[in-house]
Formats: structure tokens, sequence, C-alpha cells
């Protein structure tokens, strides 16, 4: 089967919606993606469900720090995902601005930006090669000696090498855009149901039936996998598994006198971030660690947060210790994410693998799989990231 506009078509053999009708759409996984494309279908005026093994909204979407950093993380040889990064990154405003509204939640969107900052001369050199590959790409970035530096923000080290300013890398309050969320799909009319495990995709004649929970089948025209971490668990055959596995990262949050923060940029420190909030919730994150679903926290993971931050803000070591928690991220083979139809099972389609971007790539996933789902239709910006560049005839090609 090709991975045609018509593969997410509602007027698709065996569909339970009138001809003509919006799609009846079955949602795994109320993590931010589910509930966004929840909230954007129902509003369209799709009936929704949303499937949620757990409680809505506990997984990455909890677990994160909500930087929208498209310019700070920025790598080589990653233009398609740094294409899509910032293409999310300028609907961010709209995106809250709407969610706001339909929720009456503020979801403290801060726009100061981030600080990537060196400390010693091997990390200013490291930045020198990162401000180079940044401006090649055309990214709105600056160089800041590290008077400039002190200037924005006094309370980092007494010894810097200099920093890049990434004026439009963003952060969100991403607790705050799940109970936005949550919210605003009860607004749409979308049904939530947690405590509901989704075991399999069900499928005929490789034609989407439904989802399948606690051995019940539900009946939909149009499945979207937004699990995360927990994809691969959801038996989607006759399509392959997808290759997403969970990337564990430890982090804690510090309590800071909100009228007096030690800092208002997003930090991207070595070997570290620190993300202030404006309740005074300080973010330091976070360990990549390839432990499959390890809830521990341990020891050296939590001394090489508190370290390198310290190393990079001092002032941090007098600060109360609020919170301290693990989070998996949602790993693809390159990580970067799955998105749109299954080239195998009609009426599936795929919004997961985000890996280190879930938060920053809300909008334009929201955006984009809302409209496959309603147009028929993946945008370009998108079709770098369809689950078939994982299949071995795609990679022939
Ligand atoms: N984007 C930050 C992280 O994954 O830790």
């Amino acid at each position: 089967m090709s991975e045609s506009l018509s593969s997410v078509s509602s007027s698709s053999a065996g569909s339970t919606s009138a001809p003509g009708a919006r799609p009846r759409v079955a949602i795994v996984g109320a993590g931010v993606m589910g509930l966004s494309l929840g909230w954007r279908l129902a509003r369209a005026g799709c009936p929704v469900d949303i499937y949620e093994a757990g409680i809505a909204g506990q997984g990455a979407s909890h677990a994160a720090a909500g930087m929208l950093a498209a310019c700070a993380e920025a790598e080589p040889g990653e233009e398609d995902l740094l294409a899509l990064n910032r293409a999310s990154q300028a609907l961010w405003p709209r995106f809250a601005a709407e969610l706001e509204a339909e929720s009456g939640t503020c979801v403290d969107l801060r726009t100061e930006g981030t600080l990537t900052i060196g400390l010693t001369a091997d990390d200013g050199a490291r930045l020198r090669h990162l401000f180079a590959l940044q401006t090649a790409l055309g990214l709105p970035v600056e160089w800041l000696t590290a008077a400039a530096v002190r200037r924005l923000e006094p309370h980092l080290a007494g010894q810097l090498s200099g920093a890049i300013l990434s004026a439009e890398d963003h952060q969100v309050d991403n607790r705050k855009v799940v109970a936005a969320l949550l919210t605003a799909i009860a607004r749409a009319g979308a049904r939530l149901h947690e405590n509901s495990p989704v075991a399999k995709v069900e499928t005929q004649a490789g034609k989407t039936l439904g989802v399948v929970v606690n051995g019940a089948l539900k009946r939909a025209d149009l499945v979207i996998l937004a699990a995360g971490a927990w994809s691969r668990g959801v038996d989607i055959s006759p399509a392959a598994p997808l290759p997403v596995r969970p990337v564990k990262g430890q982090m804690l949050a510090l309590r800071m006198d909100p009228a007096a923060p030690l800092v208002n940029h997003v930090i991207w420190a070595p070997n570290s971030y620190i993300v202030p909030r404006r309740n005074g919730r300080l973010i330091l994150g976070a360990t990549t660690e390839e432990k499959g679903f390890d809830t521990a926290l341990t020891a050296g993971g939590q001394l090489a947060l508190l370290t390198y931050a310290w190393r990079a803000l001092p002032a941090l070591e007098e600060l109360p210790i609020l919170e301290q928690w693990v989070g998996f991220r949602p790993g693809s083979r390159d990580d970067a994410p799955i998105l749109g139809p299954s080239a195998e099972v009609e009426g599936l389609v795929y919004a997961t693998g985000h890996h280190r971007n879930g938060i920053l790539l809300l909008a334009v996933t929201a955006k984009v799989i809302a409209e496959c789902v309603l147009e028929g239709r993946l945008e370009k910006v998108a079709e770098p990231f369809r689950a078939s560049r994982f299949t071995p005839r795609a990679a022939a090609e």
C-alpha cells in the first residue's frame, strides 16, 4: 500500500462514520501530543477518544524542561530536523495564545532567550565551532563576550569564556501546557480514558478498525499513535514495530525566590542546562541514559547534575531542593520524530519519537498531523519524518 493521502481518508471502506462526516479518531497516548491532537480534531468536529495507559500528561510531558531550543541544540547533518524545529518555534506563540484563550490557563511562555555559555578555554573553542555552524545555517544567534554575559546574568560563574545568545530559543512551562490541554480537550468535547492501555491497533485487510483496550475493540476510522516512549509496546501489525525506545533522563528542581531569581535566561552550560521558571522553580537537567524504563534516581546522576550546574551558577548551592524525577524521552533510531500516515496500515497515523524535542515540536506536530487527518496531506516540512524511512525498501530507493 502506498503512503497516499487516501490512506488517512475518512471515506475508507469500513468507516464507522457517515459519508462526508468527520472521521472518528482514537488517539493512543495522552501526553502533550495526544492531547493537542485531541483538542485540534475535536474542535474541528471529529468524535475523539484518547486512551491513556496511566494518568494523562504524566510521562515525558511532565518530566520535560520545556525548552524551545531549536538554535542552541542545532547539530551538523540534521538540517531537516532543524527546519522542523524552527517551523515549530515560529508556531509556538500562536499555539500558546490559542491554548491560553481556550483553556483560561497561562502556560508561561518566556521569551528572554537562551545563553549557551563556556566556562573554560576549551569550552570557548567548542562554542566558537557551534557558533560558526549556527551562523552558516542562518540562525539568529549572537556572540557575547564574558563581560556582556555578566551584564545579562550577574550570578553566573566568575570565569566565563563567552556565550552564544539564541534570542528565539524560548521556554514554556510544560506542566502548565498539560493542565491547559486537559481543560481544552474537555471544552472541545474529546473523551479522555485514563488507565486504559491500548494493547493493539485492530486491522482487517490492512485497514484500521480501531484499538483494543482491556480486551474490547473500540472502533475508529483513524488511529493516531502518540504514546511516546511506550509506542513500541502497542501491537500495530501488519505494520513493523516502530524503532522507538525510552532514553532515561534524571532531573531536579531547586527553589529560588521568584522576586530575586538567580537567572532569567535558559542557560546551556557544559554538560547541563538550567531553566528558571517565573514561580521560582529552577530546573536542572538532564542525564541521558540507555537503561530502558529504569525509574531509579541515582546518586551519580543527581551528583552530576548538581556539580555541572553549580560550576556554572555557584549561588545555587544555597537553594533548597524541591523535587527530583526521572523521565523517558521517546528516542527513535535517528533521534528524529516519526510523523504521518503508516505505509502499511490504512488509517494509522504516527505522532511519536520526538526524543529531546517533544515540547518544542508540539506546535508543528499538532498542526501537521491535524492537517493530515482532516485534509489528507502531509506538509512538506514533515515529509522527511515518515516511518517509511526505516524500511529497507525506502533505504534502497
Ligand atoms: N531537551 C532536553 C532534554 O531532552 O534533556
